[in-house]
């Protein structure tokens, strides 16, 4: 079995609780995409995980790996091996598995994240972690493969050869240039290389095997369908492709392989960072919404933009991803709202429109038009079925469910294991 699960919003769906719950019943967990700039929070008890690179699938029996489609700092990798470690999970690397082909965000892609955004007049928002610049010298053929890292004379001859035009890049935008061949940096990279090496995988090749060997294998996505770099709201995007087909491409399995796409899907929408949110609200219940559901960046600790669920977005994201089904979160929040409204469809240029329009800028225009419904004024962070939710609450599901045209296997009312139960 290969099921691919990914965020059908903006990001922050709350796909780290679902796969940490899902992957009792897997083999292995793999990271496809994206970079530190995700943050996947783990909830069990009173323990709280906040996973950037590791797959929330760790807590469990599953191997975990970071698959070669992701861009890895090695330092935010070793504090967050040593972080599980601490509290008492077993990191070893027979538990995770980094592939060799990983490229490696360096010192100066993280330098040219913060110039270029503090230079932008219409800025994008980035986590300012060095995704988009680590991204570009992927594409460009000039990145510093995880398997480099443990290689100091073969570093040094890489960078050598990139320094001049990184040196370019970083004084055009008026910063300091002396990072990209420091000697404190270079040793402290290749001392992180030598300490992670004994993870080093070939990751393609663990999961085609499994897969081919009866065994259960999960593609983790970070960020969400729409910050895709080639569907999302451009340029307010990230600079990887964050939908399904993408798990394909980034480790090395053939579309023939999967079995089932799991789309996350929070009950109402947040977005961090810059770009339109049609459905965007200002008010009391957009801090609500933050309040209640804690709409704070799990990375950066920025808060959250946040409005009531946007169907058209997630029909684009239906199509996008193909998915099979979709696991509801945050419904808790909703309690207390009355009444809970889905936007069901735009108003733009005085035309009524169910879909996304395809340009971001007429996304930016777009007015929501609204169903209501009636709220539930009851606390749902106890309930274990389907049938014990009020009755208002399952007419909300049902009515999205018939509007997605998906089936919503999973309902989450609360971060926690316990407070998730399957749609059946
Ligand atoms: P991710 O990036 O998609 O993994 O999501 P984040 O971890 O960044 O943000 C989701 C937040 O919501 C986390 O703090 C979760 O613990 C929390 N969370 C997840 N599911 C639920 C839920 O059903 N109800 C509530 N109240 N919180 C939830
Ligand atoms: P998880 O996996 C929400 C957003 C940033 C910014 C844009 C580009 O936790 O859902 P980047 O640093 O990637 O170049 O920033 O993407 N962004 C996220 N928003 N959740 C995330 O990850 C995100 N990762 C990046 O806020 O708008
Ligand atoms: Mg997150």
């Amino acid at each position: 079995m290969f099921t691919v699960l990914t965020g059908a919003q903006f990001g922050d769906e709350g796909k780290g609780k679902i796969v940490d719950l899902m992957s009792k019943d897997y083999d292995i967990i793999v990271r496809f995409q994206g970079g530190d700039n995700a943050g996947h929070t783990v909830t069990v008890g009173d323990d709280v995980y906040k996973l950037h690179l590791i797959p929330s699938g760790f807590l469990y029996n599953a191997r975990v790996l970071i698959g070669p489609g992701v861009v890895l700092n090695p330092e935010v990798l070793a504090d967050e091996i040593d972080m599980l470690e601490k509290s008492g999970c077993n990191v070893e690397p027979e538990k995770l598995g980094v592939d060799s082909k990983t490229s490696v965000i360096m010192p100066y892609h993280i330098e040219l994240d913060n110039l270029r955004e503090s230079a932008l007049t219409e800025k994008i928002g980035t986590t300012k972690r060095g995704i988009g610049f680590a991204y570009v010298d992927k594409v460009a053929r000039n990145e510093i493969q995880f398997s480099d890292l443990t290689d100091k004379n073969k570093l040094m001859e890489k960078l050598s050869e990139l320094a001049p035009q990184k040196k370019n890049d970083i004084k055009f935008l008026g910063g300091d240039s002396s990072i990209v061949m420091d000697e404190e940096l270079i040793d402290k990279y290749v001392r992180l290389g030598k300490k992670l090496e004994p993870y080093m995988a070939d990751v393609s090749y663990e999961a085609n095997k499994a897969i081919d060997d009866g065994k259960s294998v999960m593609a983790e996505g970070a960020q969400g369908t729409h910050l895709d770099v080639i569907h999302g709201t451009q340029k307010y995007v990230t600079s990887s492709s964050t939908i399904a087909g993408s798990a394909c491409s980034s480790i090395g399995v053939g579309p023939t392989k999967v079995t089932n796409v799991l789309g996350i899907v929070k009950s109402y929408i947040t977005r961090v960072g810059e770009g339109p949110l049609p459905t965007e609200l200002n008010d009391e219940v957009g801090k609500h919404f933050q309040d209640v559901g804690r709409e704070f960046g799990t990375t950066t600790g920025r808060p959250r933009r946040c409005g009531w669920i946007d169907l058209p977005l997630i029909l684009k994201s239906i199509n996008l991803n193909g998915y099979t089904g979709i696991a509801l979160t945050k419904l808790d929040v909703l309690s207390e709202l009355d009444p809970i409204k889905i936007c069901v469809g735009y108003k733009l240029d005085g035309e009524y429109m169910e879909y996304p329009p395809h340009l971001t800028s007429d996304l930016s225009r777009c007015e929501p038009v609204y169903e209501e419904l009636p709220g539930w004024k009851q606390d749902l962070t106890h309930v274990t079925e389907f049938g014990d939710l009020p009755e208002e609450a399952q007419k909300y599901v049902k009515r999205l469910e018939e509007l997605m045209g998906v089936p919503v296997e999973y309902i989450s009312v609360g971060p926690g294991r316990a407070q998730t139960f399957k749609n059946l």
